[in-house]
């Protein structure tokens, strides 16, 4: 049996940090030995706003696939590559383009918000404007049925989607359909095709519902008919198309949410992040100067856990007992803060000790991450191949 596909990608920002980490890597990781997971370094995806800092993404893609290999993600379950090497990618996106109508693209709820936010960077080109369509290539190339993403990516899948069905409504129509399904009517027999047609035609005319269930077990049950047979006879009665690129749907999986150490959202941008190369000494450094609780201004205040952003770092890294431990203590003002952050500190580093040491290991080996991503792309190209051979073909792109 094939297994399901699993693609995503990141933009090449450089050294990963523990966000990354608990809201997407472990995921991934976990992903990779129940699915086939391609998972690809977004590099076109960063020119799209960073187009004026060449070397800074060349040199945060070895970096970041660097940390996704400590992180666990083995290439030997998994294939991890660059876009920029797999030029079906951008194929589509120029094929896909053709069908896609701007106000689909100007009304990703992104596309605005990121000119809002971003004022000193420069997003008024055509290729940011494209960010959301160039994904969905990268999506559909592969034909996934699952992108793991964050929230803040729903809307790219929503259009993901759309773009796909509009594809598949133009181009789906397979040559010798229907003369193929009238075949297949005959074969069921006279009185049977005929309660077929009469079924089919009431759903279709009529919207008749019951017609449509009825006519679906009459396939079903019919014993002159192939599987392949009766699978089209089914498709045929609603008019459905030949499925080209499939819809993907988005993976909103049990990933935790790490909060800066300012209380904001982990981001490279707000430098308030714990990188998963941290020492341990700056790992210790920056959990104590956390702030707490406002309310704790003295040790003797007691304070209130829920107001507190070192409490989401125990929500991810404490069992029960610490975490009744820290409720307790807290709103008691029976322990202190910096107490209370200890445990928080021990349990960072002992996660981060091994994917230091296998840093060390990937970087004595130069060269290694380079071969792991020339293996990925060979790999990419070939399945993004396959669907392109169809999609150029259903788009009367001629083979020469
Ligand atoms: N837009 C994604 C992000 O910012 C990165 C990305 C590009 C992506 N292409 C993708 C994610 C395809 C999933 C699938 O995180
Ligand atoms: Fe936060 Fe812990 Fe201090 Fe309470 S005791 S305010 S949870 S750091």
């Amino acid at each position: 049996m094939s297994k399901d596909r699993v693609l995503s990608g990141m933009r090449p920002t450089g050294f990963m940090h523990l966000g990354h980490y608990h809201g997407a890597l472990k995921n991934w990781v976990s992903l990779q030995s129940q699915h086939e997971c391609f998972y690809f370094v977004a590099d076109w995806h960063a020119l799209t706003s960073h187009y004026d800092d060449p070397r800074v993404i060349e040199q945060s893609t070895f970096d970041m696939v660097t940390d996704w290999l400590a992180a666990g993600l083995d290439p030997n379950q998994c294939t991890i590559f660059l876009q920029s090497q797999v030029p079906q990618h951008a194929e589509l996106t120029v094929l896909l383009g053709m069908i896609t109508p701007l106000g689909w693209l100007e009304r990703v709820p992104t596309y605005k918000e990121q000119q809002e936010n971003l004022k000193e960077k420069d997003l008024t080109t055509y290729g940011f404007l494209g960010y959301p369509l160039m994904q969905a290539a990268d999506i559909v190339v592969y034909r996934a049925q699952h992108v793991p993403v964050g929230e803040d990516q729903v809307s790219h899948l929503e259009i993901t989607r759309e773009i796909a069905r509009r594809f598949n409504h133009i181009y789906g129509r397979e040559p010798g359909f229907e003369e193929k399904a009238a075949a297949a009517v005959k074969k069921l027999g006279g009185k049977l095709g005929k309660r077929y047609e009469a079924m089919k035609t009431a759903y279709n005319q009529d919207g008749n519902a019951e017609a449509l269930a009825q006519a679906k077990a009459l396939v079903a049950a019919a014993g002159s008919l192939s599987n392949a047979e009766k699978d089209m006879l089914q498709a045929f009665l609603t008019g459905a198309r030949k499925t080209i690129l499939p819809e993907p749907q988005a993976l909103l999986t049990p990933t935790s949410k790490i909060i800066g150490l300012d209380g904001r959202k982990m981001s490279k941008s707000y430098g308030n992040g714990i990188d998963l190369r941290e020492p341990p000494a700056a790992v210790e450094q920056k959990i104590k100067r956390m702030p707490t609780d406002p309310k704790r201004a003295r040790r003797t205040d007691p304070g209130n856990p829920d107001d507190c952003p070192v409490w989401t770092l125990h929500q991810v890294y404490s069992n029960d007992d610490t975490k009744a431990w820290v409720r307790q203590g807290c709103t008691t003002a029976g322990i202190g803060c910096l107490e209370c952050k200890q445990p928080v500190i021990d349990a960072v580093n002992a996660e981060l000790a091994p994917m230091q040491a296998r840093i060390r290991e990937i970087e004595a080996k130069p060269g290694y991450v380079k071969e792991v991503l020339a293996a990925g792309c060979v790999r990419a190209r070939e399945a993004a191949e396959a669907t392109m051979l169809e999609v150029r073909q259903a788009m009367g792109l001629a083979k020469v």
